[in-house]
Protein backbone atom coordinates (compact mmCIF):
# COMPACT_ATOMS: atom_id res chain seq x y z
CA UNK A 1 0.00 0.00 0.00
CA UNK A 2 1.35 3.34 -1.02
CA UNK A 3 1.46 6.07 2.41
CA UNK A 4 -0.66 9.10 0.62
CA UNK A 5 2.03 11.37 1.64
CA UNK A 6 4.52 10.11 -0.67
CA UNK A 7 2.15 9.14 -3.53
CA UNK A 8 1.66 13.59 -3.85
CA UNK A 9 5.04 14.05 -3.95
CA UNK A 10 6.98 14.52 -7.13
CA UNK A 11 10.80 14.50 -5.46
CA UNK A 12 12.80 13.27 -8.38
CA UNK A 13 10.44 13.36 -11.39
CA UNK A 14 10.71 15.75 -14.27
CA UNK A 15 7.18 17.90 -14.61
CA UNK A 16 6.96 20.17 -17.88
CA UNK A 17 4.09 23.14 -17.59
CA UNK A 18 3.28 25.00 -20.75
CA UNK A 19 1.54 28.45 -20.50
CA UNK A 20 4.22 29.00 -17.04
CA UNK A 21 4.85 32.41 -18.10
CA UNK A 22 1.84 34.41 -16.06
CA UNK A 23 -1.42 33.52 -14.56
CA UNK A 24 -2.35 29.86 -13.58
CA UNK A 25 0.38 28.39 -15.74
CA UNK A 26 2.85 29.82 -13.45
CA UNK A 27 1.65 29.45 -9.96
CA UNK A 28 0.85 25.16 -11.48
CA UNK A 29 4.68 25.37 -11.91
CA UNK A 30 5.43 26.68 -8.54
CA UNK A 31 3.26 24.41 -6.72
CA UNK A 32 4.30 21.29 -8.58
CA UNK A 33 8.20 22.44 -7.51
CA UNK A 34 7.01 22.82 -4.38
CA UNK A 35 6.33 19.42 -4.63
CA UNK A 36 9.51 18.41 -4.98
CA UNK A 37 9.19 18.14 -9.42
CA UNK A 38 12.04 19.51 -11.41
CA UNK A 39 9.94 21.84 -13.87
CA UNK A 40 11.12 22.25 -17.51
CA UNK A 41 8.73 25.86 -18.52
CA UNK A 42 7.41 26.78 -21.88
CA UNK A 43 5.94 29.80 -22.76
CA UNK A 44 5.80 32.66 -25.59
CA UNK A 45 8.30 35.29 -23.64
CA UNK A 46 11.74 33.96 -22.04
CA UNK A 47 11.23 36.98 -19.65
CA UNK A 48 8.65 35.70 -17.69
CA UNK A 49 9.91 32.43 -17.70
CA UNK A 50 13.23 33.41 -15.97
CA UNK A 51 11.98 35.41 -13.60
CA UNK A 52 9.92 31.91 -12.79
CA UNK A 53 13.17 30.69 -12.47
CA UNK A 54 14.66 33.39 -10.22
CA UNK A 55 11.92 33.02 -7.94
CA UNK A 56 12.38 29.20 -7.82
CA UNK A 57 15.72 28.31 -7.58
CA UNK A 58 16.41 29.88 -4.01
CA UNK A 59 13.82 27.49 -2.49
CA UNK A 60 15.89 25.23 -4.80
CA UNK A 61 14.11 24.30 -7.55
CA UNK A 62 15.33 23.09 -10.36
CA UNK A 63 13.79 24.98 -13.88
CA UNK A 64 14.45 24.15 -17.03
CA UNK A 65 13.53 27.36 -19.09
CA UNK A 66 12.39 26.51 -22.34
CA UNK A 67 10.51 29.29 -24.35
CA UNK A 68 8.55 28.53 -27.33
CA UNK A 69 4.43 28.34 -28.97
CA UNK A 70 3.03 25.26 -28.86
CA UNK A 71 1.54 25.85 -31.38
CA UNK A 72 4.37 25.46 -33.51
CA UNK A 73 4.55 21.32 -33.64
CA UNK A 74 8.87 21.65 -34.59
CA UNK A 75 8.49 24.08 -31.57
CA UNK A 76 6.87 21.57 -29.23
CA UNK A 77 9.08 18.43 -30.65
CA UNK A 78 12.65 20.30 -29.93
CA UNK A 79 11.29 21.33 -26.26
CA UNK A 80 10.04 17.89 -25.49
CA UNK A 81 13.83 16.50 -27.17
CA UNK A 82 15.73 19.03 -25.03
CA UNK A 83 13.80 18.43 -21.51
CA UNK A 84 14.67 14.55 -22.07
CA UNK A 85 18.36 15.16 -22.86
CA UNK A 86 18.57 17.88 -20.38
CA UNK A 87 17.68 16.03 -17.46
CA UNK A 88 17.22 12.00 -16.31
CA UNK A 89 15.83 11.23 -19.93
CA UNK A 90 12.43 10.88 -18.91
CA UNK A 91 9.50 13.59 -18.78
CA UNK A 92 6.94 12.23 -15.85
CA UNK A 93 4.01 14.59 -16.52
CA UNK A 94 2.68 17.77 -18.53
CA UNK A 95 0.05 20.35 -17.33
CA UNK A 96 -0.86 22.00 -20.92
CA UNK A 97 -1.91 25.33 -19.77
CA UNK A 98 -0.98 27.45 -22.61
CA UNK A 99 -3.96 29.02 -23.50
CA UNK A 100 -5.30 32.61 -25.22
CA UNK A 101 -8.45 34.41 -24.53
CA UNK A 102 -11.69 34.35 -26.11
CA UNK A 103 -12.16 36.93 -28.47
CA UNK A 104 -15.42 38.04 -26.83
CA UNK A 105 -17.13 38.40 -30.91
CA UNK A 106 -20.66 37.71 -31.68
CA UNK A 107 -20.56 34.31 -34.05
CA UNK A 108 -21.80 35.41 -37.05
CA UNK A 109 -19.00 38.02 -37.01
CA UNK A 110 -16.33 35.71 -36.02
CA UNK A 111 -13.51 36.11 -38.44
CA UNK A 112 -11.68 32.90 -40.16
CA UNK A 113 -8.20 34.17 -38.61
CA UNK A 114 -9.98 34.96 -35.23
CA UNK A 115 -11.12 31.06 -34.78
CA UNK A 116 -8.12 29.80 -36.57
CA UNK A 117 -5.71 31.44 -34.17
CA UNK A 118 -8.12 29.90 -30.99
CA UNK A 119 -7.89 26.91 -32.31
CA UNK A 120 -4.07 26.89 -33.40
CA UNK A 121 -3.40 27.81 -29.69
CA UNK A 122 -5.75 26.43 -27.63
CA UNK A 123 -6.35 22.79 -29.27
CA UNK A 124 -3.71 22.16 -32.16
CA UNK A 125 -1.14 23.62 -29.34
CA UNK A 126 -2.38 21.47 -26.56
CA UNK A 127 -2.82 18.44 -29.40
CA UNK A 128 1.15 18.76 -30.40
CA UNK A 129 2.33 18.80 -26.63
CA UNK A 130 0.10 15.56 -25.58
CA UNK A 131 1.48 14.09 -28.61
CA UNK A 132 5.24 14.46 -28.41
CA UNK A 133 5.27 14.05 -24.44
CA UNK A 134 2.98 11.02 -24.48
CA UNK A 135 5.81 9.89 -27.49
CA UNK A 136 8.41 9.88 -24.21
CA UNK A 137 5.99 8.37 -21.77
CA UNK A 138 4.56 5.50 -24.00
CA UNK A 139 8.76 4.69 -24.29
CA UNK A 140 8.76 4.36 -20.52
CA UNK A 141 5.72 3.52 -19.48
CA UNK A 142 4.84 6.05 -17.55
CA UNK A 143 3.28 9.22 -17.15
CA UNK A 144 0.69 11.74 -16.53
CA UNK A 145 -0.75 14.26 -18.86
CA UNK A 146 -2.60 17.29 -17.37
CA UNK A 147 -4.97 19.29 -20.11
CA UNK A 148 -6.16 22.15 -18.58
CA UNK A 149 -9.86 23.10 -20.43
CA UNK A 150 -12.34 25.47 -18.89
CA UNK A 151 -15.92 25.34 -17.48
CA UNK A 152 -16.40 26.88 -20.90
CA UNK A 153 -16.29 23.15 -22.36
CA UNK A 154 -19.38 21.88 -20.86
CA UNK A 155 -21.52 25.50 -20.33
CA UNK A 156 -22.77 27.39 -22.59
CA UNK A 157 -21.53 31.50 -23.11
CA UNK A 158 -22.08 34.05 -24.84
CA UNK A 159 -19.19 35.20 -27.69
CA UNK A 160 -16.72 32.79 -26.68
CA UNK A 161 -17.54 30.10 -29.84
CA UNK A 162 -13.69 29.58 -30.94
CA UNK A 163 -13.01 29.04 -27.23
CA UNK A 164 -15.73 26.68 -25.81
CA UNK A 165 -15.00 24.77 -29.11
CA UNK A 166 -11.50 24.16 -28.52
CA UNK A 167 -12.11 23.65 -24.98
CA UNK A 168 -14.45 21.03 -25.41
CA UNK A 169 -12.30 19.52 -27.96
CA UNK A 170 -9.22 19.31 -25.40
CA UNK A 171 -11.83 17.30 -23.00
CA UNK A 172 -13.01 14.74 -25.57
CA UNK A 173 -9.13 14.86 -26.70
CA UNK A 174 -8.40 13.67 -22.89
CA UNK A 175 -10.71 11.36 -22.76
CA UNK A 176 -9.40 9.32 -26.70
CA UNK A 177 -6.06 9.75 -24.86
CA UNK A 178 -6.81 8.36 -22.00
CA UNK A 179 -8.25 5.39 -23.23
CA UNK A 180 -5.81 5.45 -26.35
CA UNK A 181 -2.85 4.94 -23.87
CA UNK A 182 -3.86 3.64 -20.23
CA UNK A 183 -3.09 0.12 -20.84
CA UNK A 184 0.82 1.80 -21.63
CA UNK A 185 1.07 3.31 -18.57
CA UNK A 186 0.10 6.98 -19.65
CA UNK A 187 -2.99 8.36 -17.68
CA UNK A 188 -4.38 12.02 -19.31
CA UNK A 189 -7.19 13.87 -17.42
CA UNK A 190 -8.31 17.58 -17.82
CA UNK A 191 -8.63 19.83 -15.07
CA UNK A 192 -11.47 22.82 -16.05
CA UNK A 193 -11.37 25.89 -14.27
CA UNK A 194 -13.80 28.32 -13.54
CA UNK A 195 -12.93 32.02 -13.23
CA UNK A 196 -9.79 32.80 -12.13
CA UNK A 197 -8.09 36.30 -11.72
CA UNK A 198 -5.18 36.51 -14.20
CA UNK A 199 -4.74 38.66 -17.30
CA UNK A 200 -6.38 36.12 -19.55
CA UNK A 201 -9.89 36.94 -17.57
CA UNK A 202 -9.56 40.41 -16.31
CA UNK A 203 -11.21 42.01 -18.85
CA UNK A 204 -14.31 39.53 -18.41
CA UNK A 205 -14.61 40.24 -14.63
CA UNK A 206 -14.14 43.58 -14.74
CA UNK A 207 -17.03 44.16 -16.83
CA UNK A 208 -20.48 44.24 -15.72
CA UNK A 209 -20.13 40.53 -16.14
CA UNK A 210 -17.57 40.16 -13.85
CA UNK A 211 -20.50 40.94 -11.11
CA UNK A 212 -22.92 38.21 -12.02
CA UNK A 213 -20.00 35.34 -12.08
CA UNK A 214 -19.13 35.90 -8.74
CA UNK A 215 -22.76 35.98 -7.47
CA UNK A 216 -23.57 32.89 -9.78
CA UNK A 217 -20.57 31.01 -7.87
CA UNK A 218 -21.33 28.89 -4.55
CA UNK A 219 -17.97 30.16 -2.77
CA UNK A 220 -18.55 33.41 -3.69
CA UNK A 221 -15.41 34.64 -5.31
CA UNK A 222 -13.06 34.05 -8.13
CA UNK A 223 -10.01 31.97 -7.58
CA UNK A 224 -6.64 32.80 -7.08
CA UNK A 225 -4.24 31.42 -9.16
CA UNK A 226 -2.34 29.21 -7.08
CA UNK A 227 -5.52 27.40 -5.86
CA UNK A 228 -5.31 25.88 -8.82
CA UNK A 229 -1.85 23.80 -7.84
CA UNK A 230 -3.51 21.36 -5.37
CA UNK A 231 -5.28 19.75 -8.30
CA UNK A 232 -2.68 20.00 -10.86
CA UNK A 233 0.12 18.06 -8.38
CA UNK A 234 -2.96 15.29 -7.53
CA UNK A 235 -3.55 14.46 -11.04
CA UNK A 236 0.42 14.82 -12.03
CA UNK A 237 1.40 12.99 -9.58
CA UNK A 238 0.89 8.77 -8.55
CA UNK A 239 -1.96 9.87 -5.49
CA UNK A 240 -4.22 9.89 -8.71
CA UNK A 241 -2.58 6.46 -10.33
CA UNK A 242 -6.29 4.83 -10.91
CA UNK A 243 -7.58 8.24 -12.46
CA UNK A 244 -7.78 8.93 -16.68
CA UNK A 245 -9.88 9.98 -19.17
CA UNK A 246 -11.84 12.63 -16.62
CA UNK A 247 -11.63 16.04 -16.06
CA UNK A 248 -11.59 17.62 -12.60
CA UNK A 249 -13.42 21.25 -12.27
CA UNK A 250 -11.64 23.70 -9.70
CA UNK A 251 -14.79 26.75 -9.85
CA UNK A 252 -15.89 27.57 -6.55
CA UNK A 253 -19.01 25.77 -7.24
CA UNK A 254 -19.63 27.58 -10.47
CA UNK A 255 -20.58 24.45 -12.63
CA UNK A 256 -22.72 23.15 -9.47
CA UNK A 257 -25.67 25.26 -10.24
N1 LIG B 1 -8.12 32.56 -15.99
C1 LIG B 1 -9.23 31.88 -16.01
O1 LIG B 1 -10.22 32.26 -15.39
C2 LIG B 1 -9.32 30.59 -16.79
C3 LIG B 1 -10.51 29.88 -16.73
C4 LIG B 1 -10.63 28.68 -17.42
C5 LIG B 1 -9.56 28.20 -18.15
N2 LIG B 1 -8.41 28.92 -18.22
C6 LIG B 1 -7.32 28.36 -19.01
O2 LIG B 1 -6.14 28.29 -18.23
C7 LIG B 1 -5.01 28.45 -19.07
C8 LIG B 1 -4.13 29.54 -18.51
O3 LIG B 1 -4.88 30.76 -18.52
P1 LIG B 1 -4.40 32.06 -17.74
O4 LIG B 1 -5.62 32.71 -17.25
O5 LIG B 1 -3.32 31.73 -16.80
O6 LIG B 1 -3.82 32.93 -18.97
P2 LIG B 1 -2.68 34.04 -18.99
O7 LIG B 1 -2.96 34.85 -20.21
O8 LIG B 1 -2.53 34.72 -17.68
O9 LIG B 1 -1.34 33.19 -19.23
C9 LIG B 1 -1.22 32.41 -20.38
C10 LIG B 1 0.18 31.88 -20.51
O10 LIG B 1 0.18 31.03 -21.68
C11 LIG B 1 1.23 31.41 -22.52
N3 LIG B 1 0.89 31.18 -23.91
C12 LIG B 1 -0.11 31.72 -24.63
N4 LIG B 1 -0.05 31.30 -25.90
C13 LIG B 1 1.00 30.45 -25.96
C14 LIG B 1 1.60 29.71 -26.99
N5 LIG B 1 1.14 29.75 -28.24
N6 LIG B 1 2.68 28.95 -26.70
C15 LIG B 1 3.19 28.91 -25.45
N7 LIG B 1 2.68 29.61 -24.43
C16 LIG B 1 1.61 30.37 -24.70
C17 LIG B 1 1.48 32.88 -22.25
O11 LIG B 1 2.79 33.23 -22.66
C18 LIG B 1 1.24 32.94 -20.73
O12 LIG B 1 2.42 32.57 -20.06
C19 LIG B 1 -5.54 28.70 -20.47
O13 LIG B 1 -5.56 27.50 -21.19
C20 LIG B 1 -6.94 29.20 -20.21
O14 LIG B 1 -7.80 28.95 -21.31
C21 LIG B 1 -8.25 30.10 -17.55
Amino acid sequence: MTDVNTALHLKGKTVWVTGAGKGLGRAVAVALSQAGARVAVTARTPGDLESLRCELAPRGGEVLVLPGSVADSAVVRDIVARIVAAGTGRLDAVVNCAGISPHFTRSEHVGDDDWRQVLDVNLQGTFYCCREAGRVMLEQSYGSIVNVSSVHASRGFERIAAYAAGKGGVEALTRALAVEWADRGVRVNSLAPGYFRTDLSAGLLDSRRGEGIVRRTPLGRVGEADELGGAAVFLASDASRFVTGTTLTVDGGWTAW
